[in-house]
């Protein structure tokens, strides 16, 4: 969509320092990003006070009210198309979401994932990470399909993991990292630039390499 506005939803359930970055970098001269709204599936989201403090539309759906995923993504989806995205990114949405949302998505929906992808699906991915005794770590954003943290990538930040690192210390690199490529991917695919095909993530309507494009730090 060249020159035009890409409405961008963003599902969270937490800090939404990812939100806040995407909300920044919205906020720069020739920005094609337009965050049109953020919901939740907790009352106590941080994410929410973000959206609300930069005047964007906040919805919560509580996911406890619902009998079943496919009940509460069968609301979901009826809540985000009243929004009209042209983007869904999930930014820290801490659900498993149904096939018959992933496939209503496709295309249309991002994650950000806080390792180096294929590694670490799931949780806890510094300590996994550390235990390994991996020299390098980082964050995924993808295109999301119905498998888990799999979807094809678009973009990696790879940092240095350092003599001494914990949990801690890694999560809070990699979080710095996750604020830079996040909107970045979301400036290409707002730019016309990213979109997915029917190998894989195409940049420019090149195929990007299976790791995304790369960001050695
Ligand atoms: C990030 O680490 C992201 O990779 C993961 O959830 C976390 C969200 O952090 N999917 P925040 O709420 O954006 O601060």
């Amino acid at each position: 969509m060249p020159n035009a506005l890409c409405n961008v939803l963003v599902l969270l359930s937490g800090s939404g320092s990812n939100l806040q970055a995407l909300i920044d970098s919205s906020h720069t001269e020739g920005s094609q990003v337009r965050v049109c709204g953020v919901i939740a599936n907790r009352a106590d989201a941080y994410g929410l006070q973000r959206a609300e403090a930069a005047g964007i539309a906040t919805a919560l759906l509580d996911h406890t009210g619902f009998d079943g995923r496919e009940a509460f993504d069968t609301a979901l989806m009826a809540l985000i198309d009243g929004f009209r995205p042209d983007l869904v990114i999930l930014a820290g949405f801490m659900r498993i979401l149904s096939g018959d949302f992933v496939r209503h998505y496709q295309g249309r929906l991002l994650n950000i994932h806080p390792s180096l992808l294929p590694l670490y699906k799931g949780l806890h991915t510094h300590q996994r990470a550390l235990d390994a005794g991996d020299t390098e770590h980082g964050c995924s954003v993808h295109f999301v399909t119905e498998e888990l943290d799999g979807g094809p990538l678009v973009v990696q930040a790879v940092i240095p993991v350092e003599p001494g690192d914990t949990a801690q210390s890694l999560a809070q690199r990699v979080h710095h990292q996750e604020h830079q490529i996040y909107p970045l991917a979301v400036r290409w695919f707002a730019e016309g630039r990213l979109r997915l095909g029917d190998q894989g993530a195409l940049l420019d309507g090149l195929p990007l390499p299976a790791s995304g494009h790369l960001i050695r730090l």
